[in-house]
């Protein structure tokens, strides 16, 4: 027993970038004279585990605590099983202060799920999550999804231009299908968002510029010297007023699902949409109103990177598009509309995604504050620190997965028994009590895009290879010119 403890290293000992006096390690985020590019999180990662190895901290981070980067998929593994009830999810402090702070008013005591922690994050998580995660709850949108998305590829089919590529804001068209979808799941409305002929005013417009603001500013405002923190600075200011205008959006829409609730004819629970769910079971309008406000909020950043990283790699990938081709082929002989069951035959296509999930996470990492002292690869860690798990180093590590560098969805096949894949080195979901409320929708939604596109069209892209980069997730870096082809049959 004395062996163990005496062998057990002090925090100090972790190895990492070490802070300056004063600046402490801030300074190496700080735009100009930092020594690391935040806009490219991502590559920082790598960076820390080449030169430090599997257990990396950076201290000495100003108005924030020290961050500890674990790669090592059993010690990732014994932190997110050791989590407890109220697992601490050290994300989005300026969403914190905007909900706990600003308009605390609004939010009150139970202020959703994203950027809230302890009891009032579990009463909140456990009120919605029955309804959002039912199996019987999301078939409910293949119908709704698949109309949609008809849309999307018939835009598609619009926007193409004589070499029939598409233009090369695309990522923004595909943003514009996200907030669509999501408004049918969140906010019960079509949002008209693929209207070839939306104004500059419309208020789909606005929303997406509005959540494509927030989310892409986060990793400036909370990794770089929170300056915000101490006054509000011109970055900040503009943070508020975008979520003041998502606030107001989600009344306005929640609102007029509760009017048309009333004077609906209900027979079963069934007959409802998720939002009416939680509306006949809340009385209080506030809980629907910050549930859409939550799922918007990430909703549509995560959906939209990771598909034009799904898309990227299929259109890059012909041989492996084929196969899914061949797959869609089969299960859907004549290209017949959508079903629950349909989509469950679809193996490969779910394995293609999981494969791109693990080599280019779209979310590079998930993490947890330690709301105990523990013990990790030797080091004594006390509570409070936030442990970074960094997905997209630890999915490719070949400890974890055979032939990492591999591009191979066929090890995702239960068929493929000698594949090996540690089940905690690529978790694009997260983990738990915690995990990502809206898997289940993104599953479907991305599962929906892609059965429908590749079914019909041949998607190739016949440029200069894009590298991937971190602006908030990680995606392609530049023109999605795809070029799409329409199959025979
Ligand atoms: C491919 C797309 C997506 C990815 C990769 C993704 C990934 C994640 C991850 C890694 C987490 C943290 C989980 C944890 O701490 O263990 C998370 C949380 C969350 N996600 Fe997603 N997500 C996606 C799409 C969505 C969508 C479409 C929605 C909404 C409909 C959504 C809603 C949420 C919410 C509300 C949380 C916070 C849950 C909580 O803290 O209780 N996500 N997501």
């Amino acid at each position: 027993m004395k062996s163990i403890i005496t062998k057990i290293k002090p925090y100090s000992d972790i190895p990492g970038p070490k802070p300056l006096p004063i600046l402490g390690n801030t300074w190496r985020l700080l735009p100009l004279i930092g020594q690391y590019d935040v806009s490219d999180v991502a590559k920082l990662s790598s960076l820390f585990y080449q030169q430090y190895g599997k257990i990396v901290k950076l201290s000495g981070l100003i108005g924030r605590p020290d961050l500890l980067f674990l790669y090592d998929a059993n010690e990732i593994e014994k932190v997110y099983r050791q989590e407890g009830p109220t697992p601490f999810r050290p994300s989005m402090p300026c969403l914190v202060k905007y909900k706990s702070e600003v308009r605390k008013d609004f939010f009150g005591k139970e202020g959703g799920v994203v950027g809230v922690h302890g009891e009032p994050w579990k009463s909140f998580r456990t009120k919605v999550q029955k309804p959002i995660l039912q199996l019987h709850t999301v078939r409910k949108y293949v119908e709704p999804i698949e109309m949609v998305t008809n849309d999307f590829i018939q835009r598609m089919t619009q926007m193409k231009d004589s070499n029939n590529e598409m233009p090369k804001d695309f990522d923004n068209e595909i943003h514009k299908w996200a907030l669509e979808c999501i408004g049918l799941v969140s906010l019960d409305v079509r949002l008209g968002c693929l209207d070839p002929n939306l104004s500059p005013n419309s208020e789909a417009l606005k929303i997406i510029q509005a959540a494509k603001y927030a989310l892409r500013n986060i990793a400036i405002l909370e990794l770089r010297f929170p300056f915000w923190r101490f006054f509000p600075t011109t970055l900040w200011t503009k943070y508020v007023k975008n979520m003041d205008y998502f606030v107001e959006i989600c009344m306005k829409h929640i609102d007029a699902a509760m009017e048309r609730l009333k004077t609906k004819t209900v027979k079963n629970e069934n007959d409802l949409s998720l939002i009416e769910r939680i509306l006949a079971k809340e009385p209080d309008p506030k809980t629907a109103y910050i549930l859409a406000l939550d799922l918007i909020l990430v909703g549509i950043d995560t959906i939209s990177m990771a598909v034009c990283s799904i898309l990227y790699q299929l259109a890059t990938r012909p041989e492996q598009q084929e196969k899914l081709y061949q797959e869609l082929k089969q299960v859907l002989p004549n290209n017949e509309p959508l079903t629950p069951e349909k989509l469950n035959q679809m193996l490969y296509l779910k394995a293609f995604v999981k494969e791109v999930f693990r080599m280019y996470s779209t979310v590079i990492g998930n993490g947890r504050t330690l709301q105990e002292d523990s013990v990790l690869l030797g080091y004594k860690v006390p509570k409070g620190v936030q442990v970074v798990f960094p997905t997209l180093i630890t999915g490719s590590m070949s400890e974890y997965v055979t032939k990492p560098q591999e591009f191979k969805p066929e090890r995702w096949l239960k068929s493929n028994i000698e594949e090996k894949i540690h089940p905690f080195a690529s978790l694009p979901y997260g983990y738990g009590a915690r995990m990502c409320l809206g898997r289940r929708f993104a599953d479907l939604e991305i599962q929906v895009l892609l059965a429908k596109l590749i079914r019909s069209y041949k998607l190739e892209y016949l440029h200069k290879p894009l590298d991937y980069k971190v602006t908030f997730m990680y995606a392609p870096d530049g023109e999605l010119k795809f070029k799409i082809s329409k199959r025979n049959e």
